[in-house]
């Protein structure tokens, strides 16, 4: 069957577009569309079985980012540290799986980023709310393998860095439906949300009432 929303001869190019941020980095602007109302049902349901929680660094801090995840293995952290698990901590069972629609999603991604065949083995779900922020970080997970990361809701400025966290960041706009996809010799640079800003949400739907979603995909081992 073909798919409703691959390009047809008579468009002749793609509803998304894509942007070069790296040898091996882009972003992929309004990728995720084709899969919004599927991504947000997906993870209503997800968080039912596991919720959002704010997890807490090594060192004890609290952070503003809520989380939880999908997949053979999620991505955890507290005071025994950072860290893959094949369970949820909170309710001791596995984490839900990852519904084939995120898959695909991720897949296409890396394919339309020119990178190798990608199925990401563990998604983690961060949850923003206003004034909320991610401070620069390096992915865990197999570096072999990409990242694909999915924006839902609010804007945000994405910061880009480099391989060392004092390199110089640019400051990359994102919106609801875009998709930025990192891997080979850009898999390890630094990058984080600036604090996210109060404004309406670019579609009715309770997940993104005042709030922003970011979907991570990842292969942990
Ligand atoms: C992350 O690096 O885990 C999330 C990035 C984002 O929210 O855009």
């Amino acid at each position: 069957m073909q798919d409703l929303f691959s390009p047809t001869a008579d468009e002749g190019k793609p509803p998304w577009e894509r942007i070069a941020i790296g040898r091996q980095a882009c972003v992929l602007r309004g990728f995720a569309l084709r899969w919004e109302n599927d991504l947000l049902r997906q993870v209503q349901e997800l968080v039912q079985r596991a919720p959002f929680r704010h997890l807490r660094t090594p060192g004890g801090r609290q952070m503003q980012v809520a989380m939880t995840n999908c997949g053979d293995f999620g991505w955890y952290s507290d005071q025994r540290g950072y860290r893959y698990t094949a369970t949820d901590p909170l309710s001791s069972q596995p984490w839900p799986p990852m519904p084939p629609a995120f898959a695909a999603l991720a897949a296409q991604a890396a394919e339309a980023a020119d990178l190798p065949p990608f199925a990401p083995n563990a998604c983690l779900i961060n949850r923003y709310s206003v004034g909320t922020r991610l401070t620069l970080h390096q992915d865990e997970g197999d570096a072999r393998h990409p990242i694909v990361s999915v924006s839902l809701g609010l804007p945000a400025i994405f910061l880009w860095g480099g391989d060392q966290r004092a390199d110089a960041t640019q400051k990359l706009p994102l919106q609801h439906g875009d998709v930025v996809v990192w891997g080979g010799v850009d898999r390890m640079r630094y990058h984080g949300v600036m604090p996210v800003k109060e404004g309406a949400s670019p579609v009715a739907h309770p997940l993104l009432d005042g709030q922003r979603i970011n979907l991570t995909f990842r292969h942990a081992s």
